[in-house]
């Protein structure tokens, strides 16, 4: 198994992100044999698709790798680097850009989302951004790809560019990367709003559960978050119209590691002034450890552009095999 994922290093993190993508890459590392290895990498490449302040950038960057060493990402057993940093990368996708076709671009759906109306006033970089994603994955021969369910199209175009290259240059360059799509990341929703996501641009920070947030500030939200009268019924079906009590049976599933039938079944009958304590404890308990790691690597920029550094240099190692061979198909004088 070779296992590589990106995140783009936009905003702040939050339970979502945390529920989402970054506790699933901790667990595929910690279930790597001895013959696999894992790639995870900030996606600032990707990020300057749309504009970016440089400084701001500089600071999500950091601040996404603090969170993922802090959330368990180990640099002993998986390669952690921001892709900026691996030129093969963007050397890459230039090749493999003369490899996809137009048609497979025109057809890739977030584009459209995010370009919206302003098409021609998007950047080249976003039309051309699953090409330089097929590069993250293939430059390192991946075979297993942890994405979410928006991605996966990326993912297909993926597997069509590595065929095409094999079939065109008649090499065995690249395998075709599966997409493993994560066991049910629970949709968290905003602590105010059960119907909208959790989201870091929503304008009440009380809304959702940040990262960098400390146990106080955690029991706090928990405690002021939006709720009904009625008690924690012992069905789901019964939560279909409770939107903001079924966020947190959610929440406490999620992080519990139990189905939320599990959970109604040990709560049924009894009102939130018993669930929202408990619910806060599990929180703390989980978060909080998380947090002061997380904040004593941000205390230490340092310390995280020197472990971003040394991934990289592992990153560039194994990419350069790749690229090798890749020029050699191509034909390039190398
Ligand atoms: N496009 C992905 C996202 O927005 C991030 C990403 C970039 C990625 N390169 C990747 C994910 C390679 C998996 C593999 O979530």
């Amino acid at each position: 198994m070779r296992i590589v994922s990106g995140i783009q290093p936009t905003g702040s993190l939050h339970l979502g992100n945390y529920l989402g993508a970054i506790r699933n890459w901790v667990a595929m590392q910690d279930a790597l044999g001895p013959e696999d290895c894992a790639f995870f990498f900030l996606a600032d490449l990707h990020a300057i698709t749309v504009q970016q302040d440089p400084s701001e950038l500089r600071r999500a960057t950091r601040e996404i790798a603090a969170a993922l060493l802090a959330a368990g990402i180990d640099p002993a057993r998986a390669t952690l680097f921001n892709q900026a940093r691996v030129p093969q990368h963007a050397e890459l996708a230039w090749i493999l850009g003369c490899t996809a076709r137009v048609g497979w671009l025109n057809r890739m759906t977030q584009f459209k989302e995010k370009s919206g109306k302003d098409r021609e006033g998007a950047s080249v970089g976003l039309y051309t951004y699953p090409v330089l994603q097929a590069a993250d994955v293939l430059v390192y021969r991946a075979t297993h790809v942890p994405v979410g369910e928006d991605q996966k199209q990326h993912l297909e175009l993926a597997r069509d560019i590595a065929a095409k290259f094999n079939t065109d240059l008649a090499a065995d360059v690249f395998p075709l990367p599966e997409p493993t799509i994560p066991p049910a990341a629970p949709r968290v929703r905003s602590l105010r709003d059960g119907t909208a996501k959790m989201s870091k641009s929503d304008p009440s920070d009380m809304s959702r559960i940040n990262l960098s947030d400390d146990a106080d500030a955690i029991a706090l939200k928990i405690r002021k978050a939006r709720t009904d009268a009625l008690p924690i019924p012992a069905t789901l079906a019964e939560l279909d119209s409770r939107p903001e009590a079924r966020n947190l049976v959610d929440i406490y599933a999620a992080m519990a590691g139990e189905p939320a039938e599990a959970v109604l079944g040990r709560f049924a009958g009894q009102g939130f002034g018993t669930f929202k304590p408990a619910l806060a404890e599990l929180l703390v308990a989980h978060l909080a450890p998380l947090n002061q790691r997380f904040r004593a690597l941000l205390a230490e920029p340092a310390e995280i552009d020197r472990l971003l550094e040394q991934g990289a240099g592992r990153a560039r190692e194994a990419a350069e095999a790749t690229m090798r061979a890749v020029r050699t198909a191509v034909g390039f004088l190398v």
